[in-house]
């Protein structure tokens, strides 16, 4: 777990060598190689119902934040410290591959570390490809970055990564001027690009909400001499806006209709190295706190959650599903909105949540449909076409899941129905597809489910959570090893 010490002012850092962070990074990596589906055996574990969940979670620090805190050290001159950074291994990678583009990169201690950056428009070219393993967001959002660069990258990742569509984001680089020497069939890694020094200012409407094609088109556009335009009729996150407005970027974000916004950005404004504090991932505490609220007895605290009104589409689910949170200590950090949340085991009863809730949401379906099946009654999670693209197909990964925990579910076009008398069977093994929140989900179901639940794999979880296993164990979870 990492602790509230992550904030700055905690004594003196440890500065440790290169080679013990080369073995952190190792041990990460190789860990995640499982992960990448390159070979590594598959580490099934299950979770059996188990006593109240009770006592004081600290998430890991936000995965989205992380990322950008060290794409924005890479591009800003100067140096950039960053406290409560999420060191799971997307987020390794990331780190990486800003070490491919020159910048010189050190682990401080724990969730501690500085970035030299280079300056937007002066990075290096990587000598070999990137592999970003199991990362959406760090390929999509490098791509950017590459982009507005007048240089040569490949990008690779691992079996998940490379279903995704990258096209989406190769589109509006191409109008930018950017060159796609190769890629895989349908738009898919691995990603051959030719970036340009002289990105051409575009204005381009997102056909679909998407945080990281926002980002990927902004993050070019830092080097464009011009202004580039995003708009978005349903607003997605907005930690690269907010970032870049912290480290000196020109940057103007405004409502654009009923959800959207329209962001503009005038390109070749020096960005200057700052500090940041990442707040606790509310994608990750999502576990815990649904966890506390399905567990009789429960009754857990969840310390400095990040509470983006763009990121808190499951609290407003359950709170509407009636579940007994309290929002307590709000307060600013790291730029955002911070909170404690004080989660009682609590009776739901089904929903349906609107379609233009999901940008909000966007990870959480998989926690909230667990959430679902202990509600009397059904739920209707409307307009969940972008969950076919995630880490693995959501949709049918959530719709299995549940199949095989003795869930009835329906997924009529891209809504999910979860049909619930209150009580779960349990089963499994669930399949994740190196998806990590669908073996969190499934495992947080075992722990109040008649039966154990099974998942066929946990080695993804270290993407996003690595301590998830013994911080839920701490809070009173009880998992076993399958087939023991
Ligand atoms: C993310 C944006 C979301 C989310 C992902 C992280 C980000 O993806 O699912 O886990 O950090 O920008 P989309 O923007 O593609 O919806």
């Amino acid at each position: 777990m990492l602790r509230a010490d992550s904030s700055p002012g905690y004594g003196a850092p440890c500065v440790v060598s290169r080679n013990e962070v080369a073995t952190v990074m190792a041990d990460q990596m190789q860990n995640s190689s499982h992960a990448h589906g390159h070979g590594g055996a598959a580490r099934p574990l299950a979770a059996q119902r188990s006593g109240p969940i009770k006592g004081v979670l600290r998430a890991p620090g936000d995965k989205s934040m992380s990322h950008r805190a060290l794409m924005l050290g890479l591009l800003a001159v100067g140096r950039t410290r960053i406290d409560g950074l999420l060191e799971g291994s997307d987020v390794l990678a990331t780190a990486e591959a800003c070490r491919a583009f020159g910048a010189k990169v050190e682990r401080l201690g724990s969730g501690s570390w500085q970035v030299d950056g280079m300056g937007a428009g002066s990075l290096l070219e990587p000598v070999k490809p990137l592999d970003f393993g199991n990362a959406g967001t760090g390929t999509r959002l490098m791509m950017g970055i590459a982009g507005g660069h007048a240089m040569t990258v490949t990008f690779d990742g691992d079996a998940s990564l490379r279903k995704r569509p990258m096209r989406r984001i190769l589109d509006p680089l191409t109008l930018m001027g950017v060159e796609v020497i190769s890629e895989a069939e349908g738009g898919r890694l691995p990603v051959t690009i030719r970036g340009t020094g002289d990105p051409a200012p575009i204005e381009y409407r997102t056909p679909v909400p998407s945080a990281q094609l926002k980002s990927a088109i902004l993050l070019a556009g830092l080097n464009s001499p011009g202004t580039t335009t995003v708009i978005e009729s349903e607003a997605s996150r907005d930690h690269t806006e907010k970032m870049l407005a912290y480290f000196g970027a020109n940057i103007v974000s405004r409502p654009d209709g009923e959800h959207g916004r329209r962001i503009e950005l005038t390109g070749r404004a020096e960005l200057t190295a700052k500090d940041i504090v990442v707040p606790a991932d509310p994608s990750s505490a999502a576990f815990a706190l649904v966890a506390a609220i399905i567990v009789p007895g429960s009754d857990l605290l969840v310390e400095g959650m990040m509470m983006n009104p763009l990121r808190t589409g499951l609290l407003i689910c359950l709170q509407e599903m009636g579940a007994d949170i309290e929002v307590l200590n709000q307060r600013i950090e790291g730029g955002e909105d911070v909170a404690d949340l004080r989660v009682r085991a609590s009776s739901l009863t089904g929903i349906e949540v609107p379609p233009e809730r999901a940008p909000a949401m966007i990870d959480e379906y998989p926690i909230l449909a667990v959430a679902a099946s202990f509600a009397k009654g059904d739920t209707r999670m409307c307009g969940l076409a972008e969950l076919r693209v995630k880490e693995s197909d959501r949709l049918a990964a959530i719709a299995d899941g549940l199949a095989a925990a003795g869930v009835r579910s329906t997924i009529e076009g891209d809504d999910l129905i979860v049909h619930s008398t209150g009580k779960v069977a349990g089963g499994g093994p669930v399949a994740t597809h190196l998806d990590h929140r669908i073996a969190m989900s499934f495992l947080v179901m075992g722990l109040a489910s008649d039966n154990p639940v099974g998942v066929d794999d946990v080695a993804m979880i270290d993407t996003s959570f690595p301590t998830f296993q013994p911080d839920m164990e701490r809070l009173g979870a009880a998992f076993f090893e399958d087939g023991k």
